[in-house]
């Protein structure tokens, strides 16, 4: 095994655009992607960060989304940390597992990571950056790819850090359109990845807000860019990549009903809500992404209100089929998340990791 090549692979479907599942901590674990992937997979998947530094090893359960993955589709395995040594052992390990490739994290923006200089942190620094991938170039024998933001207050280095993405020859870039201090809920700017789009040599994802099929195909217009990103938008429609990949076919396009719904949380509840857990702890996980859900279920936020007040299996599965099956379940789920109705921002911060 190790990586697989230096070439980027291609789509599932000849002729359309490359879709990828964004990384996210605690979320895309494999039970996740196993129930994305049945329901249809994206073309890549990114595993979520794994820490580097100087006792750090290759965490049991993000390895498991690399090696037990089912969907056969390519994994990337996602680093943050700055330390050259650190990277190097690092990717050392890592090259041993089937990897798509190496991704380097230079978005993330909580402040315990940025203030380490690492994640997001690392958009202030242009020099650190250039001998970083500079480095991780030299060690990695395959794909190497960046995930960005456009910079951490502001982009002023916008341009410098787009021009090193060039000279060490990174094999992907994907851009989150907002700086470091926007977080999650600021506007994206698509301009900006567009701008990306323009100055660099390798394929770009956008990403950032991508909540539908329509809005994929707006967004690849608009930037230019070779595919997209979809983090948040896959907890709350899971079918989103099957959805646009039909787009692109001219295929009619998967409706989810609410009962469809409905099966949908059943398996994340089996899946993903870390059996052995106690009930309280599985139920409040289930809300964390039901918070994502709730965004297409019900538009007067009456669902999310009720859900996240439950605290045992029994409530929470009450609420779930009175709102999505019964009377309900051949509704239609939204294919846009209804307006004025957000997930709570604590559900963009990563839960406690649960024992898988
Ligand atoms: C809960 C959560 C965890 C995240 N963890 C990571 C991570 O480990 N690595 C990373 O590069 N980005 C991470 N992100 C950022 C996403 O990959 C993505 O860039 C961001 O959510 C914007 O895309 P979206 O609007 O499609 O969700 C995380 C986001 C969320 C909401």
């Amino acid at each position: 095994m190790g990586i697989l090549g230096d070439k980027l692979p291609g789509p599932l479907a000849a002729g359309t655009p490359l879709s990828a599942l964004a990384p996210m901590q605690d979320v895309t674990t494999l039970p996740f992607m196993q129930v994305v992937d049945q329901l249809g997979s994206p073309d890549y998947f990114f595993t979520e960060y794994f820490r580097v530094h100087v006792h750090s090893t290759l965490e049991k359960y993000i390895l498991d989304s690399i090696t037990e993955n089912p969907s056969g589709r390519p994994v990337f395995a996602q680093l943050i940390g700055e330390n050259l040594e650190y990277m190097e052992r690092t990717v050392k390990e890592l090259i041993k597992y089937p990897v798509a490739g190496i991704d380097l994290n230079m978005g993330c923006p909580a402040p315990k990571v940025y203030k380490n200089n690492v994640g997001g942190g690392l958009l202030r620094d242009v020099n650190k950056v250039d001998s970083l991938l500079g480095h991780l170039r030299d060690y990695i024998p395959g794909l190497f790819t960046v995930k960005m933001r456009v910079g951490f207050e502001d982009w002023a280095n916008y341009d410098a850090l787009l021009a090193l993405i060039n000279k060490h020859q990174v094999d992907l870039l994907s851009m989150h359109g907002r700086t470091v201090k926007e977080m999650y809920r600021s506007e994206v700017h698509y301009d900006l990845i567009k701008h990306a789009v323009e100055s660099v040599n390798c394929p770009v994802f956008a990403n950032g807000n991508i909540t539908s099929a329509k809005k994929a195909e707006w967004t690849l217009n608009y930037t230019g860019a070779a595919g997209v990103m979809i983090g948040r938008s896959a907890i709350r429609n899971p079918w989103i990549f099957r959805q646009v990949r039909e787009h692109f076919l001219g295929q009619e396009l998967f409706q989810p009903k609410l009962s469809d719904v409905f099966g949908y949380i059943q398996t994340l509840y089996d899946r993903v809500a870390c059996p052995g857990d106690s009930e309280t702890r599985r139920t409040a996980r289930m809300k964390k992404f039901v918070n994502f859900v709730g965004l297409g279920v019900e538009p007067e936020g009456k669902f999310l209100k009720q859900m996240r007040r439950t605290v045992t299996k029994a409530d929470f599965f009450e609420v779930c089929e009175r709102f999505c099956l019964g009377e309900n379940a051949d509704k239609l789920f939204a294919p846009e998340p209804y307006e004025n109705l957000i997930a709570r921002p604590s559900c963009e911060k990563p839960l406690k990791a649960c024992s898988l």
